[in-house]
């Protein structure tokens, strides 16, 4: 597994001027992390000014379109992301699968139309609580791997996979340890069934209800590599405290 713990805060349609005051929080706090490779993925109107206030952490987009620009009213591509001052981009997010409809192939495209841009990517996957009760949760994160992980060349380099179960996410509750060590060795024989060597090198995050109270001991899961986080990364006070943990 390579790199520092990555922990990344998604701040999914929340986040106005005002929350750039929490930025400078965390990018000065950050500095005192040097272990620990912090990032934040604010609304887009934000992307700018959030690079703008931030000198250490990384500064991402919580989507992005498969096309570099056309006729698709409200859609942002990932070169402009780029162009804003992103270093990466989420793809697949169940949000984004959920409310939006999008299919592996459209995760896909998205995530090779980042590193096409230079971006990296954060591709999310995860099961429905109906899926895991049925005992398809495996199963269900292994096909969403197969259709939505970039192919491109060098790809790989550049790409984390962030193991959100969807039941999880903004409920308060976490699979036991048990399951997402099981779950992310599951990732990454995968993604090593997929990439070869190079898949041994992909961080896996865990993203779900992670909170400073909860966060060591999911990281100290084996093949937890980070966490991509939600509602606890929206004040600097919260966020910090899962940096810390790491
Ligand atoms: O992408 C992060 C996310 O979906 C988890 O959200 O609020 O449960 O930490 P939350």
């Amino acid at each position: 597994m390579a790199g520092l713990p990555y922990i990344v805060g998604n701040w999914k349609m929340n986040g106005t001027r005002a929350m750039l005051n929490e930025v400078r929080a965390i990018d000065r706090a950050a500095a005192r992390f040097p272990k620990v490779q912090v990032a934040v993925a604010p609304p887009a109107t934000l992307i700018y000014r959030t690079r703008d206030a931030a000198e250490i952490i990384g500064v991402g987009g919580q989507d992005c379109h498969p096309l570099e620009n056309g006729a698709f009213t409200g859609d942002i591509s990932a070169p402009m992301l780029k162009d804003a001052g992103a270093d990466f981009t989420i793809v697949g997010h169940s949000e984004r699968r959920s409310i939006h409809g999008e299919s592996d192939a459209d995760v896909k495209a998205k995530a090779e139309a980042a590193f096409a841009a230079g971006l990296a990517v954060i591709l999310c996957v995860g099961e429905t609580e109906a899926e895991r009760d049925a005992g398809n949760a495996e199963t269900v994160v292994s096909g969403q791997l197969d259709g939505s992980c970039p192919l491109a060349e060098g790809a790989v380099e550049k790409l984390s996979v962030a193991y959100e179960p969807v039941w999880a996410i903004g409920t308060g509750r976490v699979p036991s340890t048990d399951d997402v060590k099981a779950m992310h060795a599951a990732i990454r024989a995968k993604l090593v069934a997929i990439y070869g060597e190079a898949g041994a090198g992909v961080r896996i995050l865990y993203g779900g209800s992670v909170k400073a109270d909860n966060a060591a001991e999911l990281l100290s899961v084996p093949e937890v590599g980070g966490a991509l986080v939600g509602g606890a990364s929206l004040t600097a006070e919260s966020f910090l405290g899962i940096v810390g943990a790491a």
